[in-house]
């Protein structure tokens, strides 16, 4: 939890500048698309594809939980 308060992907609302957390009560990547698939919140453009995208931001902690490291007890710190 002391990595997580910073390694953990975020965004800023376009209107407040409030920074939030793209998952509520389960922090990993999978609920990270769920949550941005059901909000219309999009960052970017691709110039290629036009698709339009959202940017993740260093989601170290959404992609260490439920990893091998995680299930082998490993620690951020290790
Ligand atoms: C207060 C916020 C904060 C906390 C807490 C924090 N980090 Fe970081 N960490 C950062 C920032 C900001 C950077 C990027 C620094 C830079 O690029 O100069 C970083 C970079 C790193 C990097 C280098 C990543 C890379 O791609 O080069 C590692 C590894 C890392 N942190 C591990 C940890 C671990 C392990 C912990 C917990 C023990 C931790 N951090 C806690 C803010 C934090």
């Amino acid at each position: 939890m002391v990595c997580a308060q910073c390694h953990v992907t975020y965004y800023l609302d376009p209107k407040t500048a409030e920074v939030k957390i793209p998952w509520s009560q389960e922090p990993n990547i999978n609920a990270v698309e769920n949550y941005f698939s059901a909000s219309l919140f999009r960052e970017w453009t691709h110039t290629m594809t036009e698709a339009d995208l959202v940017k993740l931001r260093h989601q170290d902690y959404e992609f260490f939980l439920g990893s091998n490291h995680f299930e082998a007890g490993v620690t951020c710190v290790d």
